[in-house]
């Protein structure tokens, strides 16, 4: 066909299939835009205790040599969903019996984990071996080896954070075993930048200052240059305080480290508890309200979300005013 001559649509369409094109005016069962964020995942809540039981016995069903991590993924409870905890993060509880190895692997994804009861386990990265204490929170940034181990007299619990899910979407995906199966320890780090120890995350919140927003109560941000997909924030929220009521387009995983309350996420109610996991995938309506002094954990995509510009925050109490949108609009 010369070039200009006028074709009918179908003759069009049929064209552009061939070549790999999709007509942008053509009606699609799902659009390409739309005027407000909404996520698939849902809020949810698992409860320690229950997760612990789970824990137990899988302990005593399942070793480390037949599951490299012995852990129990909390899957978004949406259909398909088979690893996603939100839509960037995935999160499981693990257990390690004394005198266990988990053996060592490295990965693309990013991973954290919140130590829940512990003393004397510990996570061996990159040959540093780094104690995982109650409270303390550990870093294995992608591409750092890693394994754990138990020099003490009972089962440890924690709770890992991976950005997987993100992994999955960018496809940048890279695994590998341990040539060894178990990485030597080449130093001992108490100190290290990857572990944040529970009495220096306390002291660090009690020198930190009031929230001026009224969001998301006193607040201290670990570092985490090396995993720049994951924000890691501790709040402490005193009894009796409760927030101004907020959604934001962060996806965030709160782990109880300390204390009770309640809060409510979109439409769930959740009533948590020491060790706890409950979520907010973005653009839900976020209250809490502290029951006893709690410390509570946020695993976020916060800093991804700003980096891309995506971040955006409103307050709920005023009616939905905007206060935080890098387009300016
Ligand atoms: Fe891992």
């Amino acid at each position: 066909m010369a070039p200009g001559q006028p074709v009918g649509h179908e003759t069009l369409a049929e064209r552009a299939e061939a070549l790999h094109l999709l007509p942008g005016w053509f009606r699609r069962p799902t659009p390409l835009l739309w005027p407000e964020m909404r996520s698939r995942c849902v809020p949810a809540h698992w409860r320690y205790q229950d997760v612990r039981e789970c824990l137990q016995q899988a302990a005593h069903e399942v070793s480390t040599d037949q599951a490299e991590r012995r852990n129990l993924i909390l899957r978004n409870p949406i259909p398909d969903s088979d690893h996603a905890t939100l839509r960037t993060l995935i999160c499981a509880y693990q257990t390690i019996l004394p005198g266990e190895k988990a053996k060592s692997h490295r990965h693309s994804p990013h991973a954290m984990r919140v130590i829940l009861e512990s003393r004397g386990a510990y996570s061996i990265v990159d040959g540093h071996k780094h104690p995982m204490e109650s409270g303390d929170i550990v870093l294995t940034p992608g591409g750092c080896w890693h394994g754990h181990g138990h020099d003490g007299n009972e089962q440890a619990f924690w709770l890992d954070g991976l950005d997987v899910p993100l992994t999955h979407l960018l496809e940048p995906m890279f695994y590998q075993p341990h040539p060894d199966h178990w990485e030597r320890v080449t130093q001992e780090s108490a100190h290290s930048p990857m572990r944040f120890a529970w009495a220096d995350t306390l002291a660090a919140l009690e020198r930190a200052e009031a929230d001026p927003t009224g969001h998301f109560g006193t607040t201290i941000t670990l570092p985490t240059p090396t995993m720049p997909t994951v924000t890691l924030k501790v709040c402490r929220w005193p009894a009796g305080w409760s927030n101004r009521p907020y959604r934001h387009t962060a996806n965030t995983v709160y782990v109880v480290m300390r204390g009770s309350g309640h809060s409510v996420v979109g439409d769930l109610e959740i009533d948590w508890n020491f060790g706890d996991t409950f979520i907010a995938p973005a653009w839900q309506r976020i209250s809490h309200r502290a029951s006893e002094d709690s410390v509570i954990c946020a695993i976020s995509d916060e800093q991804l979300m700003r980096w891309t510009r995506y971040y955006r925050i409103e307050d709920l109490e005023q009616g939905g005013t905007r206060i935080d949108d890098p387009s300016g609009r």
